[in-house]
């Protein structure tokens, strides 16, 4: 695909559209920057580390759960939707937060978690107490057992962090749970539910928030009428709305219903859905009628491979068009192994949908993790190189904390120390997702490497002082550097929403050129391409005349 070069169209940078083509920086609260010698990061180190924030030129920040959990799920099992959890601070703190980073320029998003919430809610706790039949259960989805005296579950469905998905309390119904079983799915065709939501999204809409990530969008609304089906047909998700419980159409009722709260504020707050669905179902998540745009992992999932990539762009940019909304382009997240070091680890091969068969970067985590056993170096290249074309091109970009210093995936964390429920539920399956989650380094040395005074929730390995920004801070050459440089620039050059692909004669080198003259090179391959007559103004690596193996460009021609 080739869109017209747009030199004239003024990209927003502020005002309503702001959103569009930000750089919005992820930070998982726990793990950014420990106030109070606690080991857990909380508020007050975020507001602490205001200046790095600043300076890496971002255009805002999304945080994850914040609120009160007792982290059977890293804060996704939501206790109270409308407080702050005390190890993180109190809301006053989360209101000096905000008003921090709005000093700055920099908008903040939090994570809306509307699909499940904790066992320890008051509506869950109040449920198991009123027993079968009452108001208090309608807020989540109870059944009767099947077998004798209804001692085997409802139906054989499996929770996606492994094992049932059904879980029986006391008087011998059963509760159902998409996650962990302390994270009962909600029934959204409770109008009670629909209501405290709202109240929820106006709470922190007052309070300054200027837009909400919506955890696990696609699957709130179920239909939940007898007979229920098996695992083995819900493990079919066909493209017309017409799953039992995921990417069902009605689901854009509740969204149809949010908006109008997100735009009674100005300017309207944004949102971003996370939902797993065919990419021909994303414009419904991403229209200005719903949410307004939403997440593709699609690069996320992938192989390091152009041919890939260049597909996945023109993919992506013709289904957001079709909505009217940008693409969100991302490689990192708190549920991923770190791009660094999964580039460093073979592909394990892709399914039909583009979905990698298992996950990249998983083989090499379940056979222990042995960190002599990828090839960390080529990982952060391709890395960089990966990041720097992702930063080009339209849309918005989300980065996730610690990529900007290169961070590699911890692997070396013992199992008495894991956190996370995929890895206790799905033992022989997956490792989980605590290797992107250990706390940042910010100093060479010290107690956990700056990040706090009284050590960190999830254990540092000894390399990370390497990694710190007090390593990189100084160092022209260093990967946070990369980013600083990469995000300076691409504010200058970011022009309209438009890219144009440029043919280069190989199969493993991509060029395309953004309006005003931003031209963008990546050698995906192993022999170096030489480089067209421009003006280099970053590279992801060093460039001569040549353009070496795994290294992109950004030119000014
Ligand atoms: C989303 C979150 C993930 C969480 C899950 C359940 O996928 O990104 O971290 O475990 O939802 O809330
Ligand atoms: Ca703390």
């Amino acid at each position: 695909m080739s869109l017209p070069v747009d030199h004239e169209t003024v990209v927003p940078t502020s005002g309503a559209q702001w959103w569009r083509q930000a750089v919005v920086y992820q930070i998982y609260p726990r793990s950014f920057a420990d106030s109070n010698a606690d080991g857990i990061g909380d508020f007050r180190g975020i507001v602490s580390r205001i200046d790095y924030l600043s300076s890496l030129g971002i255009d805002a920040v999304w945080l994850n759960p914040f609120y009160p959990s007792e982290l059977a799920d890293g804060g996704y099992d939501v206790i109270d939707y409308r407080d702050v959890d005390p190890r993180i601070g109190t809301l006053a703190d989360f209101d000096a937060l905000v008003a921090a980073l709005h000093a700055h320029d920099i908008k903040v998003l939090i994570d809306i978690v509307p699909n499940h919430t904790s066992n320890l809610h008051r509506w869950f706790v109040e449920a198991v107490d009123a027993g079968r039949g009452s108001a208090a259960r309608e807020r989540y989805i109870f059944r009767e057992g099947t077998g004798p005296d209804g001692a085997e579950p409802p139906t054989d469905w499996r929770s996606l962090f492994g094992g049932r998905a059904w879980t029986r309390v006391p008087d011998g119904q059963w509760y159902l749970h998409t996650f962990a079983r302390e994270q009962p799915d909600l029934n959204w065709s409770n109008p009670e539910v629909h209501e405290d939501f709202l109240t929820t999204l106006r709470f922190w809409a007052d309070r300054g928030v200027d837009g909400f990530r919506v955890d696990a969008a696609h699957m709130l609304a179920k239909d939940m009428s007898e007979p229920l089906p098996t695992q083995a047909e819900l493990d079919v998700l066909p493209r017309d709305g017409s799953h039992p419980t995921l990417d069902r159409d009605e689901v854009q009722d509740i969204y149809a219903q949010w908006r109008t709260v997100f735009n009674a504020y100005d300017p309207p707050r944004t949102a971003v859905a996370e939902a797993a669905v065919h990419s021909s179902r994303v414009p419904r998540y991403a229209s200005p009628a719903t949410l307004g745009q939403s997440f593709f992992f699609d690069l996320l999932l992938c192989d390091y491979d152009a041919p890939t990539y260049r597909r996945i762009v023109d993919d992506c940019l013709s289904v957001a068009a079709e909505s009217g909304s940008s693409v969100t382009w991302v490689l990192d997240n708190h549920d991923t192994i770190r791009h660094a070091s999964r580039y460093g680890t073979p592909y394990p091969g892709a399914n039909p949908d583009g979905t990698p068969i298992r996950k990249h970067g998983g083989d090499w985590l379940l056979a222990g993790g042995d960190p002599t056993m990828i090839d960390a170096a080529r990982g952060l290249r391709r890395a960089c190189a990966a990041t720097m074309l992702l930063l080009a091109l339209p849309g918005s970009a989300y980065l996730y904390q610690g990529e900007e210093l290169g961070l590699q995936e911890v692997s070396e964390i013992p199992d008495a120390a894991r956190q996370d429920p995929s890895f206790f539920r799905n033992r022989a399956i997956e490792v989980g997702r605590d290797g992107c989650r250990v706390p940042l380094p910010w100093t060479r040395t010290g107690t956990s490497y700056g990040f706090g005074d009284g050590g960190a929730h999830l254990p540092q390995p000894l390399w990370f002082g390497h990694y710190s920004v007090e390593a990189q801070d100084a160092d022209a050459g260093s990967t946070l550097a990369l980013y600083r440089n990469a995000l300076a620039l691409r504010r200058e050059l970011q022009g309209g929403e438009a890219l144009e692909w440029v043919e280069t004669g190989r199969d493993d080198v991509l060029h395309f050129r953004r309006p005003g003259g931003w031209q963008v090179i990546a050698n995906f391959g192993t022999e170096p391409y030489p480089l067209p007559a421009g003006e280099v103004l970053l590279g992801s690596g060093p460039v001569g005349d040549d353009l070496p193996s795994e290294t992109a460009v950004w030119l000014r021609v």
